[in-house]
């Protein structure tokens, strides 16, 4: 059984705890929250008093980092160094530097450290990229996101209304879900225009809307993302465009259940006319969200099998922030060469 440690004991917090309870290959052991103090829902759960606590056990193998975003970096950094493997949320930093310091701790201790892009997860999501890399649809030519929410004055007295504990506005807290799955299509992106609005809730480093082009000059292949908290209701709609067909997915199905039912539509285009029609679209709804689970487990297997954490891993990582960073520094502009793997 390999004992895990969580920091942060919010939303994430439980969701993790549930998932490592289900995955049958970790335990918790002890969780630190400064807010949660005594409120424990995991049976057995040693309560720590602080974050160092849970560093410095000898008998934590695992940590789970699930704080506001500020300490993302510093918790990964802290938690490689005393020998831990870590699994954080996202985002994984403030910015593309950080993340290079992270991947240098990362080396240095020889653990696994992997990211909570949970949307990777997701049998819809699953499905597209089997689709897409069976090459059976010919070659990926675009895609187009919009991920959208609508948020309260409550959600501006949280620590997501601050650009110093949580890096940005709704780029970094949500688009970066969507960035990371174009990111897991199309490999990877070197030229980027990003326009960055504040017009409606007008909080100094709080974007409330993001439209960003991406291309990647290699392959060609162009992507459309927009990323709002002003859209009055949530919403998340993928679509994805080869030579020989198309895998259009809108809702997600998520723990709060506002995003409507994941319905994948695949169609394959005819190759003389009349164009497809709604006859040769198959539809699959996606009833229950295994991502946290699955995700969960991915890392958890990893460790025990020490095994390479083959997605949602640091590289993953450092893609998605470096575009974040250029959209952030309000640099519409060409990328220099992308990290290792190179491009689909
Ligand atoms: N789909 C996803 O992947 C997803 C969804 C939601 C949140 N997140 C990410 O997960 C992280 C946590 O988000 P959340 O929704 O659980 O937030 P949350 O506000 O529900 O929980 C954060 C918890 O961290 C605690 N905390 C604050 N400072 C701390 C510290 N120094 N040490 C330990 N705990 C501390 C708070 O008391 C709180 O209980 C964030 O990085 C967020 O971006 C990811």
């Amino acid at each position: 059984m390999i004992r895990v440690g969580i920091i942060g004991y919010g939303k994430m917090g439980r969701t993790r705890a549930a998932a490592v309870a289900h995955s049958g290959l970790g335990r918790v052991d002890a969780i630190y929250d400064p807010q949660a103090n005594g409120a424990l829902e995991v049976p057995g759960v040693r309560w720590a008093s602080c974050e160092q606590e849970i560093l410095e056990d000898p008998h934590i193998d695992a940590v789970f980092i699930c704080t506001p975003n500020h300490r993302n970096k510093p918790l990964t950094v802290a938690a490689l160094n005393a020998g831990k493997h870590a699994f954080c949320e996202k985002p994984p930093a403030f910015n593309a530097s950080e993340v290079e310091v992270i991947m240098a701790a990362e080396r240095r201790s020889g653990r696994k450290l992997m990211y909570g892009f949970n949307h990777r997860h997701h049998g819809s999501i699953k499905t597209i990229q089997n689709l897409v890399e069976s090459g059976q649809y010919g070659r990926l030519l675009w895609m187009r996101g919009r991920y959208g929410k609508s948020v309260d004055q409550d959600y501006f007295q949280t620590w997501r209304a601050k650009k110093d504990l949580a890096g940005g506005g709704i780029l970094i807290d949500q688009g970066i879900h969507m960035l990371d799955l174009f990111l897991l299509l199309a490999g990877d992106f070197d030229e980027i225009q990003g326009m960055v609005s504040s017009l409606y809730w007008g909080i100094d480093g709080i974007e409330d809307n993001v439209f960003l082009n991406l291309r990647n000059r290699s392959t060609g292949v162009v992507a459309s993302l927009h990323s709002t908290m002003t859209q009055w209701r949530h919403l998340f709609s993928l679509e994805v465009f080869l030579e020989r067909g198309y895998m259009v997915l809108n809702g997600l199905k998520t723990q709060s259940g506002t995003y409507g039912d994941e319905v994948l539509t695949v169609a394959r285009n005819r190759t003389t006319a009349p164009a497809a029609t709604w006859e040769d679209e198959d539809r699959t709804t996606f009833h229950v969200d295994t991502s946290w689970n699955d995700e969960t487990q991915a890392f958890l297997r990893c460790v025990a099998e020490d095994r390479p954490v083959e997605t949602g891993s640091s590289t993953d990582a450092l893609r998605v922030m470096r575009i974040i960073d250029a959209v952030y520094r309000g640099e519409h502009y060409a990328l220099k060469a992308s990290p290792s793997q190179g491009t689909r």
